[in-house]
Parts: structure tokens; sequence; C-alpha cells
């Protein structure tokens, strides 16, 4: 059988879940049906997603081994560079679909299947590197400012957590569809760049100097009532993760005096990708990235991410 180097969940450990990863060989890509196709893998990027998928959150056991990875930029068969979009269609799946290293395997080996539907040309001057931070973070941000933000009607954003790539690639965007952003991380070192991205940055809790029209939030219970407090009226508060727990207490007499919204979402149309991707080569927005690693320390680059020590996305470099 011929096999490719890939990273892996092997197993599950929801305490240090690094210990569930291995980098070793895989067998090659199989298509599932006709119309899917193999690109070999230029860069991919880390989400948090893959470090809970090694907790065994959102992936089955009998789902293992299964490789890590959601999003992929990479040459199609016919030699063209592409963008892959990470969502496949899943009968079999609640949601209708899963993403890549849910149920089909991930993007974090030298070649990945895919329905040839899901692939997207790279747009012109937007390098590998940037375009492999788009996929899953940038579109989930994107699609929680514009989609369900409606960010155009909005003066205000505050974005929550604002280290991680999601909340990293709100700030930017924010910051580039002209609203005034503000954002909060614990740490003081993050602070300071928030503010390079041209936001005002605040400590966790802070009082805001406006409410806000848009909260982006994806850091759940330790922040969720400071989102609720800093909501100007008929604001929508927009959720797409709990890395600090998802069951916070909710004010509801706050909720329904403010009359907020309160909107879940998860990842983006491919519509919704075309739209991101136009929109950074156009207004010359690149994605925060914390640090390009090689494939060969890709077990480096896990071991950052897990530190929370990270500003913006990590990607990984399948040429090197
Ligand atoms: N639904 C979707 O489609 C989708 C897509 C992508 C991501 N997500 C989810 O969104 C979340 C963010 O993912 P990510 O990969 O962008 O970044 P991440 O690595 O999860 O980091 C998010 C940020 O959360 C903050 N944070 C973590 N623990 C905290 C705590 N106890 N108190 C306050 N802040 C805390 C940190 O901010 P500071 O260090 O700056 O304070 C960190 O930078 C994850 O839960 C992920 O699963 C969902």
């Amino acid at each position: 059988m011929r096999t490719m180097r890939a990273a892996f969940a092997s197993s599950f450990d929801a305490d240090n879940p690094l210990s569930a990863l291995t980098v070793g060989e895989r067998p090659e890509p199989t298509h599932p049906e006709d119309d899917w196709v193999t690109v070999r893998l230029r860069a991919s990027s880390l989400n948090h997603h893959d470090l809970w998928s090694l907790r065994g959150v959102g992936l089955g056991a009998d789902r293992l081994p299964m490789i890590l990875g959601c999003d992929a930029v990479g040459t199609d068969p016919d030699g063209n560079e592409v963008v892959v979009y990470p969502l496949v269609a899943d009968p079999g799946d609640p949601r209708g679909m899963s993403i890549l290293s849910e149920n089909f395997q991930g993007t974090l080996a030298e070649r990945v299947a895919v329905p040839r539907m899901n692939l997207l040309p790279l747009p012109g001057g937007v390098s590998a590197t940037d375009a492999a931070c788009l996929p899953t973070a940038w579109l989930t941000a994107w699609r929680m400012l514009t989609t369900k933000g409606r960010v155009e009607d909005a003066e205000s954003v505050l974005v929550q957590g604002a280290g991680g790539g999601v909340a990293t690639a709100a700030v930017a965007l924010a910051v580039a569809l002209g609203k005034r952003v503000y954002a909060t991380s614990r740490d003081p070192g993050k602070r300071e760049r928030i503010t390079e991205l041209g936001a005002t940055a605040l400590e966790p809790g802070a009082r805001l100097p406006e409410r806000v029209d848009v909260v982006v939030e994806t850091v759940g219970a330790a922040t969720f009532d400071h989102s609720l407090k800093s909501a100007a009226p008929m604001a929508r508060i927009v959720v797409s993760g709990a890395t600090a727990g998802h069951e916070p207490k909710v004010n509801l007499r706050r909720v329904f005096a403010m009359q907020l919204e309160i909107l879940g979402t998860s990842m983006g149309t491919p519509g919704e990708l075309t739209e991101l991707l136009a929109f950074c080569a156009e207004h010359d927005v690149r994605p925060v990235v914390d640090s390009v690693v090689p494939f060969s320390r890709v077990e480096d680059a896990f071991a950052r991410l897990h530190s929370g020590d990270v500003f913006g996305k990590i990607v990984i470099d399948h040429t090197a």
C-alpha cells in the first residue's frame, strides 16, 4: 500500500491532547465518489478544532486514526493552484455536512482528497501561506461580521479573546470595513499587537467607551457576561466558539430589555469564501500570521497552539 506523511489523531486525551497526536505514515487518499480529486498540499494552518479533535470532541473513536487539519492550499491534478473549501456534504451528519478531519481525512498530509466542487482558484497576489489561513478561521470571522452580525449597519464592534485565529481575523476585517473596533486580551503583549492592527485594546471585563453593535464571541463562559454588558440596544452577539467553556450564565433580563440577538454560526458558505478571498485581494488585507512552521516540525506547531501563546494563525509549510 502506498503511504504519505501525515499528522493524525491516533487516540483521544481530554487533558493532554498533544499526547494523542501522531506524525507518521498514512495511506494515500481514496475517492469516495467519482467527482473527488486529490490536491497536493502547499500550505495548511492549525485551528483550535484540531485540539478539540485530539481531545475527542466532535470526533468519534470509530473514526480513528483521523488525519487532522481543515485548511488547505495546494495544486489540483491539472496543475492549478487552489484553495480548498473545507465543508463536505455528509448525509450521515445531523448538520448535513462535516468539516475535513471529522468524517473525511484532513489536510495535514502530503495530499488530501476533496470533491472537485470544493476547489476555488487561488487569487493572484495572495500567497499560499496567507490563503491557508482563510478557509476556516477567517471564513468564520467573515460570516460572523457580515451575514450574521450585519456589520454594514454597525458603527462599532467588540472582539473577545483577540489572540485567537478567528478573533485576529475579526479585528483585521472589522478595521478594514471601517468600523470602530474594541478587542480584549488577557495578555499585555497581545493587547499591544491588537492596537497595531487598528483596534482599541482592553483587558477582559473592562468597561468600553461606548456600547457596541456587534460582538464577536469565541471565548464563551469567561467573557460572555462582558459581551452582554457591552452590547448596545438591538446589538448582535455572534458566537462561533467557546474555548473557555460553553455554559455561561446568561442574564436574560438584559437580553430582552436591550433586545439583543444572540446568534450561533459555524464556518461559512463557498460563496462567502469567494467573497472573502476577493475582499482580501482587493483591500490588501493579509491574515495575521503567528508563525510559519515546516511540516517536519508540525508537533512543535501543535505545542505552540496548545500553549495559548499565539497571536494569529499558525501556518504549516508543506513544501519545507
Ligand atoms: N464554529 C466554527 O465554525 C468555528 C471555526 C473556527 C473556530 N471555532 C472555535 O472558535 C474558538 C476560537 O478558535 P481559534 O482557533 O480562533 O482560537 P483559540 O486558540 O481557541 O484562541 C481563542 C482565544 O480565546 C482566549 N481565551 C482562551 N481561554 C480563555 C479564558 N479562560 N479566558 C479568557 N480568554 C480566553 C484567548 O485570548 P487571549 O489570550 O487573547 O486572552 C485566545 O487567544 C475555538 O473554540 C474554536 O473551536 C469555531
